[in-house]
């Protein structure tokens, strides 16, 4: 289904011609009707939400075979909680916490989480990962979509793509300061047999291979559906 068809199915009439319109001046689809679908789950949306991609199921997958039954679970980043909502939702005994710095973002993670039954186990912080907000509490996972697209290539984007926060997309001048500094300042924030589960650009691999081994990790990639390698898991040696 194409995004005029997904239009369709919200607007009628009078209604649908303005979001077409709306469409067509390049708002997101999602944006206009305010949710989107991400791994068969309902997600309420603003504007300061990246806008849930097919792509970070596979972080999902990833996060739901490594997890535990009543694992806990970090999300940096959450954006609209997608990662950490629809983890929680199928691993009834899990519990976590969810980041980001946006508090207009956090607010509909929050959201996102009681219209999916896990706000009982979910908690939310808004603030500067940067600031290393959990102290030393330790977590199983520690799970990341961060922004990660090198600045001078923000320009080039898609259209689309570009009406989406700036602040969730650019990852500094090559695109890793986030992992950088996840792997450098949170590794401590990972229980004995811990991991970090990273969602990375299709051009990250060898990057990431790097940091990981500058700071004692071994990291396995696993491709998307494309191809593309997408999913680091990054794991103490
Ligand atoms: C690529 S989006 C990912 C959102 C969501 N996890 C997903 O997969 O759809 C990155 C998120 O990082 C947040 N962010 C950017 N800088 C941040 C920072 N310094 N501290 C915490 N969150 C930050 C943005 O607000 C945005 O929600």
């Amino acid at each position: 289904m194409n995004d005029i068809d997904i239009l369709k199915l919200y607007f009628k009439d009078e209604e649908l011609q303005k979001a077409i319109k709306k469409y067509e001046n390049g708002t997101p689809a999602a944006y206009i009707i305010g949710e989107w679908e991400f791994f068969g789950d309902r997600y309420l949306l603003n504007e300061d939400c990246l806008i849930p991609r097919c792509d970070t199921e596979r972080v999902v997958e990833k996060v739901l075979d490594k997890l535990s039954d009543d694992g806990r679970l970090l999300d940096l980043c959450t954006g609209s909680g997608c990662i950490a909502v629809s983890t929680l939702k199928r691993k009834l005994n899990a519990s976590g916490v969810a980041v980001d710095i946006s508090p207009k973002a956090i607010e509909a993670a929050k959201e996102n989480a009681i219209i999916n039954c896990v706000n009982g186990r979910l908690d939310f912080l808004c603030a500067d990962i940067f600031d290393k907000p959990l102290g030393r509490e330790r977590f199983d996972i520690i799970v990341s979509n961060p922004p990660y697209i090198p600045t001078k290539d923000l320009e080039t984007l898609d259209e689309y793509v570009k009406k989406e926060p700036a602040i969730a997309l650019d990852g500094g001048a090559d695109g890793m300061d986030f992992y950088n500094f996840l792997v450098m300042e949170y590794k401590d924030n990972l229980t004995e047999n811990g991991l970090f589960v990273f969602e990375i650009g299709y051009d990250q691999q060898e990057k990431i291979q790097e940091t990981a081994k500058r700071y004692g990790f071994e990291c396995v990639v696993t491709n998307d559906y494309s191809g593309n390698p997408r999913v680091a898991v990054l794991k103490k040696i």
